[in-house]
């Protein structure tokens, strides 16, 4: 493999003026070395995988320890007051997406029952009521309108609150302290406030389900007496922070990317049918949760390249998307492409639990918001479109649309 191409200090995930593209550097390092060194900000040592094969070895092999990173709590690489990791982080309570097997398995098994494809069908019905109902009122206010705050948002956050049992009434507690993990740059400090704010309020709840369960997942899970209430806590953090920042972000940044691709959207509103696969490309085109964290526990070949032993490796799932090596003319949406076999849902044990429920919430999302509104367009120059390049899922802070209000149905 080439030593030639120099090795990134720091993660190269600055957007370029594009804002759908993988950034430039991360596809020149992917051209030519998919796995690559990389050194942290602190100076420390680690791998970058940007390939599409290495990628889904690498998420296939669990001797690359997810005890890593949550994408929240910790970053691996020193931030103030936090130590440079040379081991497994510390496993918090029910948290599984940051655990290995068998604890992983454990608790993600008491719960897979509650996403199957089949469950998700018998859902169908109810989402699209959601979806529609959502778009009703969306149709009576005068646009312009942001649309993540009138849609996107409000879609996954109504569907997971019902799922789970949490009441939507308090979606400003968790709305606002999920979002607050959700920075970059946030200090630890105000990131474990609103870790506290968030299980605190979460710890009542689950409390009070295994007193008096009703009919919901929490409730199902709080009726299991070998999970505590820690890790009731923690489930129902993960599963209510997973389920509605990734769903949303897809929601906003797809009609984004849709808008910005008339021939596409076109194609679309002319033939419906094409949405399942449609959605699937947006998946593998936009990634929005690009970047995720494994830690080796042993010495591991990838690719040609020896990943020694306690390595923090970064595996970024947006360039893996857009390797030419799988995906003809990968910078290209193209919504009749068969984009099956992306990696935006992740690989191996911890492949999202949830995916089923986001495809049916993205296929009734889009259906809905383009068969209501055939003369949706920006309200703003693109330009202008806020980009979360500041937080850890991309997307957008707001899109303004606008419609001919006689149009809207
Ligand atoms: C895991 C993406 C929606 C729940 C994951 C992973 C990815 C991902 C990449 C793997 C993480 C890893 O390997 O470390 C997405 C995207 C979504 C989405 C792009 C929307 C478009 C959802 C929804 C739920 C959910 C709606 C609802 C419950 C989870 C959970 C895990 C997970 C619980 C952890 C699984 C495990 O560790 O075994 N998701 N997700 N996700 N996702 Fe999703």
């Amino acid at each position: 493999m080439s030593q030639t191409v120099p090795v990134p200090h720091g993660l190269p995930m600055d957007r370029d003026a594009n804002p759908f593209d993988p950034p430039r550097a991360l596809t020149r390092l992917r051209a030519a070395r998919p796995v690559s060194p990389l050194v942290f900000p602190d100076g420390h040592e680690g791998w970058l995988v940007t390939g599409y094969d290495a990628v889904r070895q690498l998420m296939a092999d669990t001797r690359f320890s997810s005890r890593q990173d949550l994408g929240v709590l910790h970053v691996p690489y020193e931030t103030p007051g936090m130590p440079v990791p040379t081991e497994p982080s510390p496993q918090i309570p029910g948290v599984f997406i940051a655990m290995d097997p068998p604890d992983h398995t454990r608790l993600r098994r008491k719960l897979t029952g509650a996403f199957t494809v089949k469950r998700m069908k018998q859902l169908e019905e109810h989402i699209v009521e959601v979806t529609e109902r959502q778009l009703d009122a969306m149709a009576r206010l005068a646009p312009p309108v942001d649309l993540v705050r009138e849609f996107a948002l409000p879609v996954p956050s109504l569907v997971i609150c019902e799922l789970l049992g949490v009441p939507y009434e308090d979606r400003d507690t968790f709305q606002t302290n999920s979002a607050k993990f959700l920075v970059k740059e946030q200090t630890l400090e105000e990131k474990m406030a609103a870790y506290g704010a968030l299980t605190t309020y979460l710890a009542e709840l689950v409390t009070s389900k295994r007193a008096a369960p009703g009919e919901d997942i929490l409730s199902d899970l709080a009726r299991h007496d070998d999970l505590s209430i820690e890790e009731l806590t923690g489930i129902a953090f993960l599963l209510l922070l997973a389920g509605h920042e990734t769903t949303a972000n897809m929601l906003a940044l797809g009609a984004f990317a849709l808008l910005e691709h008339p021939d596409q959207l076109a194609e679309l509103r002319a033939h419906p049918d094409l949405l399942p696969d449609a959605v699937e490309e947006l998946l593998r085109y936009l990634a929005v949760g690009d970047v995720f964290y494994r830690y080796a526990t042993e010495d591991i070949e990838l690719d040609g390249e020896t990943i020694g032993k306690g390595s923090t490796v970064v595996v970024s799932l947006l360039a893996a998307n857009h390797d030419p090596r799988r995906f003809e003319h990968p910078d290209t949406l193209d919504v009749h492409r068969k984009a099956r076999g992306h990696l935006s849902f992740g690989h191996g044990v911890h492949q999202c639990l949830g995916q089923q429920l986001a495809r049916v919430e993205m296929r009734a999302g889009f259906a809905g918001l383009l068969r209501r509104f055939p003369t949706l367009e920006l309200a703003v120059p693109a330009g202008e479109v806020k980009l979360r390049t500041d937080m850890n899922i991309y997307g957008v802070h707001e899109l303004p649309v606008t419609w001919t209000t006689e149009t809207a149905r």
